[in-house]
């Protein structure tokens, strides 16, 4: 394909593209991410799989679509599907299967001088395109599990840092820290029921969403509303909505909806957000949220730690008027 007359093009929007970019988006049923720094088809890879994501492979014109909402500083970006097994014959990178969803360009894929076999897609005109596996791209899309907390707790940072912490009792896992914090979210681990002395392991039972002087605190099913300081308006910021096994909730602050999906069968309590106002200015056991994976363990003094008990710990909250 002809690349030349494009990125001519891309270089002047990418100018007026601010720096500060959505850390993820969210279709129904992924989260995709991307790696912002040119890499071939497998440096991507690798770089998807660093995170405890996968490259892209949407599936339907929704899903591609979410895609879309990624603000990239560039053009080019590689994603989960190619040829490399069998010429012409475009697969997923996950099971090989064939796709079943796909934007190519007119005339693509062409398979230039025989040596395009792995997919990138443009951010400027939604085209796919097949290109040299070896050569550089400006990026890739990742497509990644729901950041959150699941199980073990197995807990993963709004920038994609998955670690296991296994501290018993209330611990904060997002906090608003601008200088006029206004939210706070607390869960509280509990030791499974196979723990033993030597090795515990723990769930998350309940949790404790607060927003202004309201609270939304949830145990297993059973949802408690109420007021920090007794005073109870009509007006309720977080939206509660009681399905079948799951419980969702939202609130919005700024520019910025968080929205809190828990599944009581596998102690799951994903978070999401949308906006771009809270980028790095969280803290808690999700992390800072400023879209480097590398500076998640920092504490509330603000230090960072590497040690990932130290980092834990320095979050629990002591405070035995908690249930
Ligand atoms: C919430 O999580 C469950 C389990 O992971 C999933 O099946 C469901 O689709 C999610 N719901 C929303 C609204 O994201
Ligand atoms: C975030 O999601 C909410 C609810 O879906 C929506 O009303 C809002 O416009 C979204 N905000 C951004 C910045 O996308
Ligand atoms: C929920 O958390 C808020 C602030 O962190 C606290 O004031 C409130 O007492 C908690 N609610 C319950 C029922 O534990």
């Amino acid at each position: 394909m002809l690349r030349l007359l494009l990125i001519l093009v891309v270089t002047s929007l990418t100018l007026a593209v601010p720096h500060e970019r959505l850390l993820a988006q969210r279709s129904s049923t992924s989260i995709y991410k991307l790696v912002d720094s040119p890499v071939n088809w497998y440096e991507g890879k690798e770089s998807c799989e660093a995170m405890g994501c996968v490259l892209a492979q949407p599936k339907s014109e929704q899903e591609y679509n979410a895609i879309f909402a990624l603000l990239p500083t560039s053009e080019f970006y590689w994603i989960g599907v190619t040829d490399l097994d069998h010429e012409g014959r475009f697969t997923y990178d996950t099971d090989n299967q064939d796709i079943v969803y796909n934007n190519w360009d007119l005339e693509e894929p062409d398979n230039d001088n025989g040596e395009e076999h792995c997919v990138d897609i443009s951010f400027s005109n939604t085209y796919w395109y097949d290109y040299n596996c070896n050569l550089q791209d400006d990026g890739a899309v990742c497509e990644c599990p729901p950041d959150g907390v699941r199980g073990d707790p197995h807990m993963r940072t709004f920038d994609s840092r998955a670690y296991t912490f296994q501290g018993t009792g209330w611990y904060i896992l997002l906090k608003d820290c601008t200088n006029k914090p206004r939210f706070e979210v607390t869960t509280k681990f509990e030791p499974r029921e196979d723990s033993t002395p030597d090795q515990v392991r723990t769930i998350t039972t309940t949790f404790n969403i607060t927003v202004g002087n309201q609270y939304a605190v949830v145990n297993g099913l059973d949802v408690t509303t109420g007021s920090t300081d007794g005073q109870m308006t009509d007006d309720k910021v977080i939206t509660i909505q009681e399905e079948d096994k799951n419980i969702k909730l939202y609130f919005t602050s700024k520019d910025t909806t968080f929205t809190f999906n828990w599944t009581l069968r596998n102690h799951a309590l994903d978070v999401s957000y949308n906006g771009s106002f809270y980028n790095g200015k969280l803290c808690g056991l999700m992390g800072n949220a400023d879209g480097d994976t590398r500076n998640d363990f920092q504490k509330p003094d603000g230090s960072i730690t590497k040690d990932v008990n130290e980092f834990g710990e320095s979050w629990k909250v002591n405070d035995k008027k908690r249930f």
